[in-house]
């Protein structure tokens, strides 16, 4: 059912540290994060998501090109839920679309709504709103869409099953929703979501390692790699519509993953609990591969539901 990739992003995980001279040692338990809103200070939060999970440019653009193609003449009425700073969903597709339409980027966390309307404002793109929306609460009583996406936020909420059916209903008439996934073989994120799957490069390894030294389970219902649950509960209500699947092509190297690991960069990583022994072992273990660059490839799928 999916359709062959389609676009090629440009090489390099952007935000990364170039280099990373000497493993730095762990000198303190961290303090566990349970979400991004845990994290301390409002800008940080913002720099945080940005640093670690912003796409390039490329890969946005490619994205927001395909959702653009399903779409009748404008205006249209655009909702992109969860949608952090708009850096992947909001503002790649904001700067395509038509200055007579509505995009909105909504957020329960207002700092990121903050950076989305300064990036939307210093673009000078006025087809651009936010709304702080809790998917949770506040879907009932919207108004609907003809374009409803929902790029990796399924997995963050408690209780997603009563999130699917007010979801579905925000899809106007010939409306489509959009949902998506890391798909793999590699990339940081579906690597770390995966346990570290089973590749055989250092960065790979070192996931494995963690999650083996962890000795603590990782097993979610749902993660960003695997919302196979929340596509079947979907498809009682819309129509699925196949994918599409986009290259996030990453240069990492030993030493860039082991601070990704070590500052809690993604899900497997907040929501688990490493002693400094863990963390130590981990660094020295890799120590000799530390400045070691692997390319990967995070692969972001994005599945369409139709309101036919
Ligand atoms: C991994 S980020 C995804 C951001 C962006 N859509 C992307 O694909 O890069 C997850 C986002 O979901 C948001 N989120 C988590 N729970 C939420 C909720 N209950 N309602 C709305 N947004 C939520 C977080 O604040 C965060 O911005």
């Amino acid at each position: 059912m999916g359709k062959p990739r389609e676009e090629r992003g440009r090489e390099g995980l952007r935000g990364t540290p170039e280099e990373m001279t000497e493993p730095a040692p762990v000198t303190s338990r961290r303090q566990a994060l349970s979400a991004e809103a845990d994290l301390p200070g409002s800008a940080d939060v913002a720099d945080f998501y940005e640093l670690h999970q912003e796409w390039p440019r490329e890969v946005g653009r490619a994205v927001a090109e395909h959702l653009l193609s399903t779409l009748g003449p404008p205006p249209r009425r655009c909702l992109f839920l969860g949608s952090a700073t708009g850096v992947n969903d909001v503002l790649p597709f904001a700067r395509l679309a038509d200055l007579r339409d509505r995009v909105v980027g909504g957020d329960v966390e207002p700092a990121y709504l903050s950076r989305l309307a300064e990036h939307a404002r210093r673009e000078g793109l006025q087809n651009v709103q936010v709304r702080r929306l809790d998917v949770q609460k506040d879907l009932a009583n919207l108004e609907t869409f003809d374009l409803v996406t929902l790029f990796f936020v399924i997995h963050r909420l408690s209780d997603w099953q009563d999130v699917v059916a007010p979801l579905a209903g925000l899809v106007g008439p010939r409306g489509s929703l959009y949902l998506s996934e890391f798909a793999g073989p590699s990339g940081v994120i579906y690597l770390s979501n995966e346990k570290g799957g089973d590749l055989s490069d250092p960065v790979s390894r070192m996931i494995r390692r963690y999650f083996e030294l962890l000795l603590e389970p990782f097993d979610p219902p749902l993660k960003s790699s695997r919302i196979g649950p929340v596509r079947e509960a979907l498809a009682q209500h819309l129509r699925p519509s196949g994918f599409r699947e986009f290259d996030w092509p990453q240069r990492v190297t030993v030493g860039d993953m082991y601070t990704k690991i070590e500052s809690q960069a993604y899900a497997p990583y907040f929501g688990t609990h490493p002693s400094p022994d863990v963390l130590n072992r981990l660094r020295r273990e890799f120590e000799p591969d530390w400045l070691r660059t692997v390319k990967l490839t995070e692969t972001v799928r994005v599945y369409r539901f139709l309101r036919t």
